[in-house]
């Protein structure tokens, strides 16, 4: 709830799931959410249009959130996943009617997390990217 967003609109609210009947439910929302069926928690980052005072940031507000959430989860020693809802149409739908979601309230990314198996504080290797970072003109 720190993250920053567009004009400090904040449009996003955070539904918790532990029960674990109801994160097999979500696990299926599509192909990409089924490895969460065995996590003991799943966040779903949700944006309401109806909090909007900049016209479609909503989404940009909440990967703004959903990246921070992931950096604490990390800091505490705990494994997560981000797993893609917005914009793909019946995944978002499948959550609407799963949680009876508000016509303004629209599913935007879940987060799946627990103890990881691998190493979290292992060194990965740099994807730093000379090439991409641009100054003063694009050549
Ligand atoms: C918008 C977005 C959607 C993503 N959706 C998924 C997903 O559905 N399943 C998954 O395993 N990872 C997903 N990821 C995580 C990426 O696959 C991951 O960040 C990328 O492969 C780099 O790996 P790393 O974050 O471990 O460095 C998503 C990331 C973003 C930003």
């Amino acid at each position: 709830m720190s993250a920053p967003s567009a004009g400090n609109q904040r449009p996003w609210d955070f539904i918790v799931v532990t029960d674990h009947e109801l994160i097999k439910r979500m696990s299926l929302t599509g192909p990409n959410s089924l490895p969460a069926k065995n996590a003991p928690v799943v966040i779903l980052i949700t944006g309401d249009t109806g909090r909007e005072r900049y016209k479609d940031y909503w989404p940009v507000d909440c990967a703004a959130a959903t990246e921070n959430m992931l950096l604490e989860i990390t800091r505490l020693g705990l494994g997560a996943v981000w797993l893609g809802v917005h914009p793909v149409v019946d995944r978002k739908e499948y959550l609407r009617n799963l949680f009876l979601l508000p016509s303004t309230v629209h599913p935007f990314a879940m987060i799946s997390l627990g103890y990881a198996e691998t190493d979290m504080k292992k060194e990965r290797e740099s994807r730093y990217d000379e090439s991409r970072v641009h100054y003063n003109h694009w050549e």
